[in-house]
């Protein structure tokens, strides 16, 4: 770092840096939001029974339609589950074009029903696919993995809480997704039938446990971040009136992304309520909004733009592309955090210099340390209201699965709030998985875990 830069670096430090102590009070304050939300009158956090009332037994089989709607793409599979964590995952992959995040809802789900359509058509599913064995059509059973937050009432339903990851579609809030995008199947002659609604957290914990029965949690840090975990109906008040068995289990979707809504405990910096305050949703998704792969290119725009605008940076260089919102993403974050730095310099047509890049790189490193660090908060709070000391969790999501030093970081982080000994610690460092809770990657997790979700409901039926 080049002397004349370094009090700029050292203020950013100052926002960016979390310590032990401070991990350890957000840790705490986040499970006793978990808890509220359980609870009758409800929290910040949703806590959303998802109705899937089993884990795995590594022996569900039979190939099934999976539809997993994520941040950016969908993703039409056929999945085949032979055993134990052995699965084979034909898939085609959509992007979800930009307009379709602020469409109607008829545009979105019409969408959807095109991408499903193309594949059922192309490739012969109706003969491969299983429908749910209890009707004898030529319908396909779709398992539909639904990344938003939902209200389910049962496994293949779910009313739409609210819009979170930039999504602002029109007409689909408080209305039932499932239902929606039957009839969009529906107005397209597409002969398929949503058999399961599922997210994308309780697929990857499904999809891991398939494989390691010590799976508890599944989490995604991708565009969103957010975990599932197995929590038994007893600690569930809130669906005390359903009167269900008390130690029967029950997968949670606990959509903590809206961790700290209210601004208690979160070190938020000017750049993250800015980036609230443009969002379409202000006030909502606080823990996401400094944490998820979304809005950490959009955080390191704000920054960059900041140390420019006050000649800090870039000093009499024009840099338009930095007033473009989301002009910079999390891979221009990951490569300058890895000394590269040639998608940043064509992003914003220009070169850059020696002590400008060595600031840039100072910001990516701290802006990626402050997520995986708050990362393991959320992580440690479901460990610390289950008491949890070892176990799996199933991870997924470009984030997670594209960055070594995030992950790395991720664990560290985990290790000192939970207070593992130093050994574990750097263990979970390296990413050597000698650490008492270990993460298990499962990519493509969200759609396998639809599929097995569709199993262990079919062998119910
Ligand atoms: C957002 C969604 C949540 C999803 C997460 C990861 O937080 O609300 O449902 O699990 O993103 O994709």
């Amino acid at each position: 770092m080049s002397r004349d830069l370094e009090p700029e670096a050292r203020e950013l430090e100052h926002m960016f840096d979390i310590s032990t102590e401070k991990l350890k009070e957000i840790t705490e304050h986040f499970t006793k939001e978990l808890t509220k939300g359980l609870s009758v009158d409800g929290g910040n956090i949703p806590m959303n029974p998802t109705w899937l009332m089993n884990k795995p037994t590594g022996y569900e089989q039979g190939t099934y339609l999976t539809l997993d709607m994520g941040g950016s793409k969908a993703r039409v599979c056929q999945v085949t589950l032979k055993q134990k964590g052995q699965v084979e995952n034909k898939q085609r992959e959509f992007f979800i074009p930009k307009h379709i995040k602020t469409a109607t809802a008829n545009e979105l789900w019409d969408y959807l029903a095109e991408c499903v359509e193309a594949v059922v058509d192309k490739e012969g599913m109706l003969a491969k696919c299983q429908n749910d064995g209890e009707h004898q059509d030529d319908t396909l059973r779709l398992a539909f993995t639904f990344s938003y937050p939902v209200t389910q009432d049962s496994i293949n339903h779910g009313v739409l809480q609210r819009w979170t990851k930039g999504f602002d579609v029109k007409g689909v809030e408080g209305q039932n997704v499932v239902s929606q995008l039957e009839e969009a199947l529906r107005r397209k002659n597409v002969p398929v039938k949503v058999s399961v609604l599922i997210n994308d957290t309780a697929g990857t914990l499904l999809a891991s446990a398939y494989a390691d029965p010590d799976t508890q949690i599944g989490a995604i840090l991708g565009t969103g971040c957010n975990s599932a975990y197995v929590e038994t109906c007893n600690n569930i008040p809130k669906l005390q009136h359903r009167n269900l068995a008390p130690d029967s289990p029950m997968i949670i979707n606990c959509e903590y992304g809206a961790f700290d809504n209210e601004h208690c405990v979160l070190p938020r910096t000017k750049y993250d309520k800015l980036i609230d305050k443009e969002s379409p949703r202000p006030g909502q998704q606080t823990y996401e909004k400094m944490t998820s792969g979304l809005y950490l290119g959009e955080i390191f725009r704000h920054a960059i733009l900041d140390l420019h605008t006050r000649n800090q940076l870039f000093v009499g260089k024009q840099v338009p592309a930095l007033s473009q919102p989301y002009a910079l993403d999390c891979l221009h974050l990951s490569e300058v955090d890895g000394n590269g730095s040639s998608s940043l310099q064509s992003v914003l047509q220009i070169s850059l210099e020696k002590h400008e890049m060595d600031l840039c790189q100072k910001l990516a490193d701290l802006i990626n340390a402050r997520a995986a660090r708050l990362c393991a908060c959320g992580l440690a709070a479901i460990c610390k209201k289950k008491g949890l000391s070892s176990c799996v969790i199933g991870v997924d999501g470009s984030v997670m699965l594209k960055n070594d030093v995030l992950r790395g970081r991720t664990m560290k982080a985990l290790g000192e709030i939970l207070d593992w000994d130093a050994k574990s610690r750097q263990a979970g460092e390296k990413g050597t998985g000698d650490t008492p809770i270990r993460m298990h990657f499962v990519k493509d997790g969200s759609s396998e875990g639809a599929a097995i979700a569709a199993a262990i409901a079919a062998a119910q039926a």
